[in-house]
């Protein structure tokens, strides 16, 4: 845990060199996997958290949405992860919680899909973080939530799965979207549980990992896009977890610390963050629980709940 702590500690501190203007467009999710990835190591307080404070902030638009960095446009990928970092740090008064929403709102179509931002990409990835986005502000009535379940129930598949658009096909980090918008949206009824679980679970290698679509290598990544699924749907004990966790510890780098996406592969911060969660989801033995909707440690969900006034 500690030479995780440090590799992603490094990220925060090593800002001379190509990754790290190579990674400029994603940042803020970049700073959400570390953040949440050392809240779940118990050590949230390792990074400077007024300073990213003070950034996040740096990157609103005055449309109320967020970029990926200074200078990038803004995104509703991107707006997610700072509402996220801000709840970590129970800073959500700091910004207009209405001025988001209106961002938010604004980037859905009349069929109930959301456009990522101006430019009109439709993907269930942008449903789900409209809706968690919105849940976590406290702000889910600024859009049409019936719209925007019947939207991903749209892109449903014969396989229980679900893609970006409707006749898309299944792939698991969809999937994780879709029945995480659904979770939100108050509509796991319009999931056939047994059929995606069936599917989810189909998803476990030889080699313990899971992949993310039949035929494809598996990646650590997809420990966290399937188990969250497999959780909210009560079907984690339908995969071999003792497996998976062999799996995701054969995946560290022993002596610099991180997680890559399988064995002998060089470690980054999105694997160390996925790898970590899903060891969590698991149960592992001292690592925080993580909440498997909100992708947040428990303890933040159970604040934004006291704080938006439901039971927690
Ligand atoms: C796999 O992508 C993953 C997805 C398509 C899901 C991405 C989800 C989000 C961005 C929503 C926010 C997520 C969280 C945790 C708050 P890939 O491009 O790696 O797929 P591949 O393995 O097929 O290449």
């Amino acid at each position: 845990m500690d030479k995780h702590a440090a590799y992603i500690r490094g990220f925060a501190e090593r800002t001379d060199n190509f990754e790290y203007y190579a990674t400029e467009h994603f940042r803020m999710s970049g700073v959400y996997w570390g953040l949440t990835a050392l809240c779940l190591l118990h050590r949230r307080d390792d990074l400077d958290g007024p300073a990213i404070i003070k950034w996040v902030l740096e990157c609103q638009h005055e449309d109320g949405g967020f970029g990926g960095s200074e200078r990038h446009d803004a995104h509703l990928l991107y707006t997610l992860s700072a509402v996220q970092i801000l709840a970590i740090y129970n800073e959500l008064d700091l910004v207009d919680a209405d001025k988001i929403a209106k961002f938010v709102a604004g980037l859905q179509q009349p069929d109930g899909s959301f456009a990522g931002d101006q430019w009109g990409e439709i993907d269930t990835r942008f449903s789900y973080c409209a809706l968690l986005c919105l849940s976590i502000l406290g702000k889910l009535d600024a859009i049409d939530v019936p719209k925007a379940a019947e939207y991903v129930a749209s892109c449903r598949n014969f396989d229980g799965g679900f893609g970006c658009t409707p006749g898309c096909e299944s792939h698991a980090g969809q999937v994780f979207c879709c029945v995480g918008a659904l979770a939100l949206a108050d509509s796991l009824h319009l999931v056939d549980r047994d059929l995606l679980c069936w599917w989810l679970c189909e998803r476990q290698t030889p080699s313990g990992g899971l992949n993310g679509r039949p035929e494809k290598q598996e990646d650590v990544c997809y420990s966290w896009w399937c188990l969250s699924c497999l959780s909210i749907l009560e079907r984690l004990h339908w995969i071999d977890q003792a497996a998976l966790s062999k799996f995701i510890l054969f995946c560290q780098d022993e002596e610099d610390g991180g997680i890559s996406d399988r064995p002998e592969d060089m470690a980054d911060v999105f694997h160390t963050f996925f790898g970590i969660a899903g060891l969590s989801l698991m149960g592992y033995e001292g690592l925080e629980p993580i909440d498997p909707t909100y992708a947040l440690p428990s303890a933040v969900v159970d604040r934004i709940r006291q704080r938006n006034g439901a039971p927690s």
